[in-house]
């Protein structure tokens, strides 16, 4: 049997039946449902419980963990990846026909739209609040965090002293003028930092800094994060700011022997305190089955199921470090006091500043 599904939305309409990724694009699509509803209605057995799952992540260690949860639990799960933003829009669009259960995300600006949206129901169990810390999982119960990301400072040394950046702060000091390198305003990661310094300091002292930042900063906004931690590498910025796994990706070489190599040119700071953003989970509204959906994402923030989670790609746990042994080279960090709900509903306020503070 394939492991991933995917859905066929004009019959997933009707039907809620997700297809096979080998047979989709052939008419052997209809012919396959057409087979398994009939082989259900001959068999006069309920069928087996399943649910579909939608995720915003790609790593095929993932998979691995919804074998491991249907193994366990009986439930199968039909998987359906794509990138967060088409995910929240699919859903939408799908409305109650939608075969999805289970929406997956990453951070928090995108769990507040699909919240905005509508997008989940409000699900709580003892587990969720047990392994969810408070300020990780949504008052209202629609999402709760499965795993921690930081973003932290890249730092080459040749140019820049690690030891004088101790806060987000620091980056806009006159000092760093024509060293920081950021990623650009559309990024849901500054969104969320700038989102973080409202919450922490007001929108004064946030404005101020943006300003510093912006002006620090003299060539082109990235626009994703592994190109601004090799250009940090290179020496071509100085300083930067991106997620942790980013650069944990590249020192265990999955990203190839060049890039394991630049990023050991690395200096890397966790401003005090650190801006923690997640990746989480939540049940759809229209969700037929919600008690199958909850209790996939209690497997995923549980410690067992979320180590995996985690580990896939190099993000911390809901508590403590974890046992991936680069994160433990980067040490230890103390993470801010905010909450990821708090994030998400400052984030139109933070990409207004971002605007108007002239960040591209
Ligand atoms: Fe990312």
């Amino acid at each position: 049997m394939p492991e991933i599904w995917v859905a066929v939305q004009a019959i997933a309409r009707t039907r809620r039946t997700l297809v096979p990724l080998g047979l989709i694009g052939s008419s052997l699509a209809a012919t396959a449902l057409a087979a398994a509803a009939l082989a259900q209605q001959g068999s006069g057995k309920a069928p087996p419980a399943e649910i579909g799952v939608y995720s915003g992540r790609h790593y095929n260690t993932d998979k691995e963990l919804y074998r491991q949860f249907t193994a366990r639990t009986g439930i199968k799960v039909n998987l359906l990846e794509g990138k967060d933003d088409a995910l929240i829009e699919r859903l939408r669009s799908e409305g109650k026909a939608s075969p999805a259960d289970v929406l997956v995300l990453v951070d928090a600006a995108r769990l507040e739209k699909a919240s905005a949206q509508g997008a989940f129901q409000s699900a709580r169990s003892a587990a969720l609040l047990r392994d969810v810390p408070v300020n990780l999982r949504d008052s209202k119960g629609r999402w709760y965090a499965l795993t921690r990301r930081v973003r932290f400072v890249v730092v080459n040394p040749k140019q820049v002293n690690p030891a004088s950046i101790r806060t987000y702060a620091d980056l806009a000091r006159p000092g760093l003028k024509g060293k920081l390198c950021l990623r650009d305003r559309k990024s849901v990661y500054n969104q969320s930092l700038v989102a973080d310094q409202l919450l922490q300091r007001g929108e004064a002292a946030t404005r101020q800094w943006i300003k510093g930042v912006v002006s620090n900063v003299t060539q082109p906004f990235f626009t994703s994060d592994t190109p601004l931690a090799r250009a940090v590498a290179t020496g071509e910025c100085g300083v930067g700011v991106v997620n942790t796994y980013y650069v944990a990706r590249m020192l265990s070489g999955e990203g190839g022997a060049q890039d394991q190599a630049l990023a050991r040119n690395l200096k890397v700071v966790f401003p005090n305190p650190a801006h923690v953003n997640i990746s989480g989970a939540g049940v759809t509204r229209h969700s037929r089955n919600p008690k199958a959906a909850i209790r996939l994402i209690e497997f995923l923030a549980s410690p067992s199921g979320g180590r995996g989670y985690a580990e896939a790609n190099h993000e911390y746990p809901l508590k403590g470090y974890g046992d991936n042994a680069i994160l433990k080279r980067f040490g230890p960090f103390k993470a801010d006091a905010v909450t990821v709900e708090g994030l998400g509903a400052k984030n139109r306020a933070a990409v207004a500043l971002m605007e108007a503070g002239g960040w591209k």
